[in-house]
């Protein structure tokens, strides 16, 4: 009897001390720590700190959001749920996070591992977040196989911060619909990546999916379409399904909460004055030509559409792809007022100081041979209908600046005339970029090549799936080595660029899983870009290394990825 006490007395006691000397001597090499996008700062040190039952957590008050988030990922990683302590006991096996003016960069932190203690310090919130992203990534991708129930985290000390302050990702839900638990996990990857911009493209001639209370039809018509043309377009026939789907205002309340937790800004894109054909169909007036008929391309009409258009239905959603000549009347009042109104519910919706509102792919037809087009053009002096896109720009950006908001345009928004505060996307390669920063406008890169993730991601093409016009490849290693900075411009005008995006267009990707086998490894790829400084990035063999091991996050967060880089 008196045996077994003291057996279950020293026991205690061993497991309380967390046995220290074991794990105080580890030795580690850099080949044990694997975070992307690498940290501007690490250095190797001896023993590991080990996650247990005993674990506790400190932190300063003002960090309790991140110390729940901290608290649910151990949770969610080792099956221990931590303790809270009151003070900052160096003696216990404690995790403590506060917030320092030490700390210069508004994202930057420092995190220490020891065998004994793990100290976080970070200038802002966001700092500690991502300090905590980088425990999570040390902590997953030290998990041996099988898994030890072992939870040790190897001691380093890391300082780390940003190069760009735009690290975004953007997703096409007008092509196909994706419900709030993918949006849910798009953001989940852009915040275990340091990037903090969730571009939400919201709008398209093939669907509009967000609620407008004051519009109830752009979602009870503009929605839905009947049909989707199937193959590379010219696709040969309709699959004659119905697909849409839209985000309603109290979920993207909830979204936008979401996202914030995890310290991303939603910038949502309203596009215009093009790709309007789904807004046409629910409120055809916006057209030039309400009375026309929607063009559609002639085998790929969906049955039900046919019999719509047979029935005097004028204006229908597209079902194929490709840029349409329907686009909104620049002329009418109306179209203003219309619009104007949209944008007031966005704006009250997305705390974001960004709203995008396209720009892109406007094609001119219709406006040179529409009479309220060609009206306005003259009583406003302008020179063409160039000028009438910009001026249509221009209005917009002035309502949105009048609400507190600045508008981020694709690159043709540098056609006509310009538009003071516009924030420029640079996606036909960099030339735009270059010209808006040397006029001194914020600048986004976003070059297609290779920053487009609806493109091929290898040059053998045999075996994947069906890509928008056959293009790319951008390899993980042409993103990797892309430099973003482009040597025409001054330290001074490089400032103008803000930072870099990945875009993934959604044209030939319907589903979850496909997106993810777009998105993964190239979209780890840009974070690296887009977070380390450009000293740290070029050595494309040490990269692919990291991302080997990397990859247990993709597996840890069950999302499918390519495999291409990993094969050998
Ligand atoms: C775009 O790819 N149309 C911006
Ligand atoms: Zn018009």
């Amino acid at each position: 009897m008196k045996n077994t006490v003291l057996i279950i007395l020293s026991l205690v006691v061993l497991s309380c001390s967390n046995n220290y000397d074991t794990y105080k001597s580890i030795d580690h090499s850099l080949a044990d720590y694997n975070i992307i996008p690498k940290p501007s700062h690490l250095e190797v040190l001896k023993g590991s700190f080990k996650i247990d039952e005993n674990t506790s957590i400190y932190s300063d008050s003002l960090l309790n959001t991140e110390t729940d988030y901290l608290e649910s990922t151990l949770k969610a990683i080792t099956n221990f749920s931590v303790t809270r302590s009151t003070k900052k006991d160096d003696s216990k096996n404690i995790i403590s996070l506060e917030l320092s003016d030490n700390i210069k960069a508004e994202e930057g932190y420092t995190l220490e591992v020891l065998y004994n203690k793990i100290d976080i310090k970070a200038k802002t919130t966001k700092g500690a977040f991502y300090a905590i992203e980088t425990l999570k990534q040390l902590l997953i991708t030290t998990q041996t196989e099988p898994e030890t129930q072992e939870y040790l985290i190897p001691a380093t000390r890391i300082l780390d911060e940003p190069r760009f302050a735009h690290r975004g990702m953007m997703l096409d839900t007008g092509r196909y619909f994706y419900d709030i638990e993918f949006v849910k996990q798009f953001i989940d990857l852009i915040a275990l990546h340091k990037m903090n911009v969730f571009h939400w493209h919201l709008t398209e001639d093939q669907g509009w999916r967000i609620e407008i209370k004051k519009y109830p039809k752009l979602t009870e018509v503009g929605a839905w379409r009947n049909g989707t043309e199937i193959g590379r377009t010219p696709g040969d026939k309709s699959d004659n399904k119905k697909h849409g789907g839209f985000y309603s205002q109290d979920q993207i309340k909830e979204i936008v909460a979401y996202a914030s937790l995890k310290h991303v800004t939603i910038i949502p894109e309203i596009d215009m004055p093009g790709h309007n054909g789904a807004a046409i169909a629910s409120y055809p007036y916006l057209s030039c030509f309400p009375e026309e008929v929607t063009k559609m391309n002639d085998n790929i009409i969906s049955e039900k559409t046919k019999e719509l258009l047979d029935s005097g239905v004028k204006k229908v959603v597209q079902e194929s792809w490709g840029i349409k000549a329907d686009v909104l009347c620049a002329g009418k009042e109306s179209t203003y007022t219309f619009y104007e109104n949209v944008l007031a519910e966005v704006a009250a919706l997305f705390p974001s100081k960004y709203i995008h509102i396209g720009g892109d792919e406007c094609l001119k037809d219709n406006w040179k041979r529409c009479p309220h087009c060609q009206e306005f053009i003259k009583e406003n002096n302008l020179k063409d209908e160039e000028e009438l896109q910009s001026s249509f720009i221009n209005h917009m950006s002035d309502f949105l600046n009048g609400k507190g908001k600045k508008i981020i345009g694709w690159d043709e928004i540098l056609e006509g005339k310009v538009t003071p505060n516009a924030t420029v996307m640079s996606w036909r390669g960099v030339t735009g970029g270059i010209q808006a920063a040397k006029q001194g406008q914020e600048v986004i890169m976003t070059p297609r090549e290779p920053y487009y993730l609806d493109y091929y991601q290898v040059a053998d093409t045999i075996n994947e799936p069906l890509t928008v016009g056959g293009r790319g490849p951008n390899t993980v290693e042409d993103i990797y080595l892309f430099n973003p900075l482009p040597s025409e411009l001054t330290e001074s005008e490089s400032k103008n660029i803000l930072g870099i995006q990945g875009n993934l267009w959604t044209e030939y990707i319907s589903t979850p899983n496909y997106a993810e086998y777009m998105l993964l490894p190239r979209m780890t790829a840009i974070s690296e870009v887009a977070w380390s400084k450009e000293s740290d990035k070029k050595d494309y063999e040490e990269f692919l290394q990291r991302l080997k091991v990397f990859k247990k996050n993709y597996i840890k967060m069950d999302v499918n990825y390519a495999k291409h880089v990993f094969k050998d």
